[in-house]
Formats: C-alpha cells, structure tokens, sequence
C-alpha cells in the first residue's frame, strides 16, 4: 500500500502566470512564443470609441477586484465605500457603469440623484458574502432577538457588501453600515446606542474589529446560524453576548490559512505579511499589517524598495501591485490562485455591450432600489457617513 507525501513548498508563493514556474505542479509554467494579447484589440478600441462619443454623460467606477482589461477604462478606481462616494459626487454623469458587484450598485443608486442611472454591466457580477444573508432570515433573527426580550438594546451593524434590503433594515431598527475601514468607529458608535450589536454579514470582519480594536474576547462573540432553529443559540447565550455575528463570510478571503502565513515566514523571514480584515481570525493573529483595500494599496505605496510583502486579498489587486511597484518583492499570500468569480464576470465583453446599447438610447442592467428600502438604507448610509474618520469623496 503506497502512501500519499505532499511535495515540498516550492520557494515561490504568488506564482505571475507566464513568470516563473512551480516545478511541483503545472501553475505558471510559461508558454514559450508571442502570445496573443489578453484582449482583441478591436473591442479595446470599440470601447474606447463608445467611450469618447458618451463623453461627460458616462461615469465608469472600478473596483480595486477588477480585471486589468477593465481598470483600464475606470475614470476613478477605489473601494466600495469611497466608489459609493465618488458617484454622489459627479451630478452630470447621466450614467454610472458600475464595474464591481451588484451590492456596490445598489449602493451608488441610493446615494445618487434620481436623475442618475447606475448599471452593472453582468447582473450575474454578484456577491457571495451578501448572499449569505437573505432579508427574510434577517427579520427572523431579529424576531429572535425580540423574542429574547434583547431587541431594545441590539443596535444592527450591516457591512457595506450586503444587499439594500438589509441596509434598509438597519436603518429601521436604528443601526448603521460600516466598511472595512470604518468598522471600529460604527461599532464605537453602536455601543454608545446599546448594549449589544448585530453584526451582518461577516462573521470574521466583525470578530476582527471586536477583538482587535475594541478589546473584546472571543467569549463576547456568538455566532448565529440562519439555518439553525434560533440561530443556534440559547437566549442566556444572546443575553451574555457583545457581539451576535451573523454566520456569513468571504469566499475569497476566508480561503487564507494560518499554515499559508506559516509557509511564508518560513521561506520570508524578513517579509511582512498585510491582509484585508475579512480573513479569518487565526490569519489576522498572524499578520503584521490588517486593512481595507485602500489600507493595504497604501501601505504598499508607503513600502520601502527592497522590502518583501505577502498579501492576503483578491488576486487582481494583488497582481497589480506586483506588477506596480517590482521593487517590493509582493507575493500572493495563498498557494492557489484565487480570484474573485463575481467581480470577474465583469469583462471587455460586458462593458461593450453596456457602452453599446447606451449609445443606441437602450439603459442595459440598470439598478434600482425600490424607494421604500433605498428611504431606509440612505438612513443608514448618512449615519456611517456622520461618523468621525470616515474621509469625504475629492470633488473635481
Ligand atoms: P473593500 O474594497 O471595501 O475593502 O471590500 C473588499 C471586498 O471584499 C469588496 O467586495
Ligand atoms: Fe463578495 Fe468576497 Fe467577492 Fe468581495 S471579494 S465581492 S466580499 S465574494
């Protein structure tokens, strides 16, 4: 009987496909000869007419999780908080393609003006995370809550990558949203309103920022399961917690291990590990630098020349400021390639399409909150938009 060895680490982590070559496995062994370019050239430059003949009338955001091919026609790029932002801020714009997912849109609908059409190129472009709460196992969770006797005194914390229903919903039950940036200050301002949160709808970012930056312990933490009767919990369990955390996460950033940051430090003795605080908790532990993905871009910028960087987020972000700043020695901080699906629907192709039927007069995939949720989540919205740190958009 032969017994299954798993080949040793190779000494390269982020594997440039087409640079270097793992010799235990096929990923990134280079094909030999020109290659042809990523994109037919012709859409590129079919896009690019579209583009010019829409003028001051089109607005493309793109999310920092975009394919190269995409960036290249943002007018501004940037996380989901500040793109939400930058949207507001550009009244003219007839029409914002939003190139991110499809929770990213609802909220650059709601904070435009009714004259403004926000459209997502590939309504298939959505979110896993969000998904994983569903408005009617959100109002049955709260149903718990009330029925615990606890309802006064949880305030409800939604992340931005949740749908507009469940921003809506916090904004009824007199919560907030926040972004990985600002998830301290909405937790700090939570706790000044109640005595416990209802953190939706990743269990990891609101561990994170309840360990790292508020001092709690894991004891202070539940975990509710939608799919469990009452969450799983007991009330004693509800009443005794800080912080209820709805069972949600990032397929991407969840992928992360302790043995990836392990692996590295080994290989890397000298290198820095900078993660996105949607990784979970034994990963964050481990790392040297925990951030939103503006955080990590500008940390990366900040990096001196020579020093070496292993970087637990999505693949295109990561690729691109490899390629941005050669100098830094960036790897990918995982040993599989790991992009995220739903922002990657949104390609050349789906841009075309959008740019082509709104030069024809037709408004392809346009995203519209119906009022009475988008009354609600504005509410929300402007109360993480009150609160201190949170940076106002640039205007032009
Ligand atoms: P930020 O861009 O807000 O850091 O969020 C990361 C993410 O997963 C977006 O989907
Ligand atoms: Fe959702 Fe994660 Fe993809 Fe962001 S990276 S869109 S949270 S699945």
């Amino acid at each position: 009987m032969s017994t299954f060895v798993s080949p040793e680490p190779s000494p390269l982590s982020l594997l440039l496909l087409g640079d270097q070559a793992d010799p235990d496995t096929e990923r990134g062994v280079e094909c030999p000869g020109a290659l042809p370019p990523p994109v037919d050239e012709d859409l590129v430059r079919r896009v690019r007419a579209l583009k010019a003949e829409l003028g001051d009338r089109l607005f493309i955001l793109g999310h920092h999780y975009q394919r190269d091919q995409v960036i290249a026609f943002a007018d501004v790029t940037g996380d989901s908080f500040k793109l939400a932002q930058l949207a507001a801020a550009r009244p003219q714009a007839e029409f914002i393609v939003f190139c991110g997912v499809h929770f990213m849109a609802e909220s650059a609908d709601i904070l435009t003006s009714p004259e403004q059409t926000v459209i997502l190129p590939d309504m298939a472009a959505g979110c896993s995370m969000a998904d994983m709460a569903d408005i009617s196992q959100v109002e049955a969770a709260w149903q718990v809550i009330t029925r615990a006797g606890l309802a006064q005194d949880t305030i409800p914390v939604t992340y931005m990558n949740s749908t507009a229903a469940i921003k809506a919903f916090t904004g009824r039950h007199g919560g907030t949203v926040c972004t990985s940036s600002n998830a301290d200050a909405s937790l700090r301002w939570a706790f000044e309103q109640g005595e416990r949160v209802l953190f939706l709808p990743d269990q990891h970012l609101g561990r994170n920022t309840a360990i790292r930056q508020l001092g709690m312990t894991e004891q202070d933490c539940v975990v509710y399961n939608p799919y469990k009767p009452d969450g799983g919990l007991t009330q004693e369990q509800l009443a005794g917690a800080k912080m209820i955390l709805w069972r949600g996460h990032c397929s991407v950033h969840a992928h992360f291990t302790p043995e990836v940051v392990d692996d590295y430090r080994s290989r890397v003795p000298h290198g820095n590990v900078l993660v996105h605080p949607e990784c979970r908790r034994e990963v964050v532990e481990k790392a040297d630098y925990v951030g939103s993905t503006e955080y990590i871009i500008k940390v990366i910028e900040a990096a001196e020349p020579g020093s070496a960087w292993a970087i637990g987020t999505e693949l295109n972000l990561v690729k691109r400021l490899a390629e941005r700043y050669p100098d830094r020695n960036i790897s990918f901080l995982d040993r599989t390639v790991c992009f995220c699906a739903t922002m990657n629907r949104i390609d050349m192709q789906h841009l075309h399409w959008s740019l082509e039927e709104l030069a024809a007069g037709r408004v392809p995939n346009p995203i519209e909150v119906p009022e009475q949720d988008a009354k609600w989540a504005r509410v929300a919205l402007d109360r993480m938009l009150a609160l201190p740190g949170v940076l106002k958009a640039p205007q032009d």
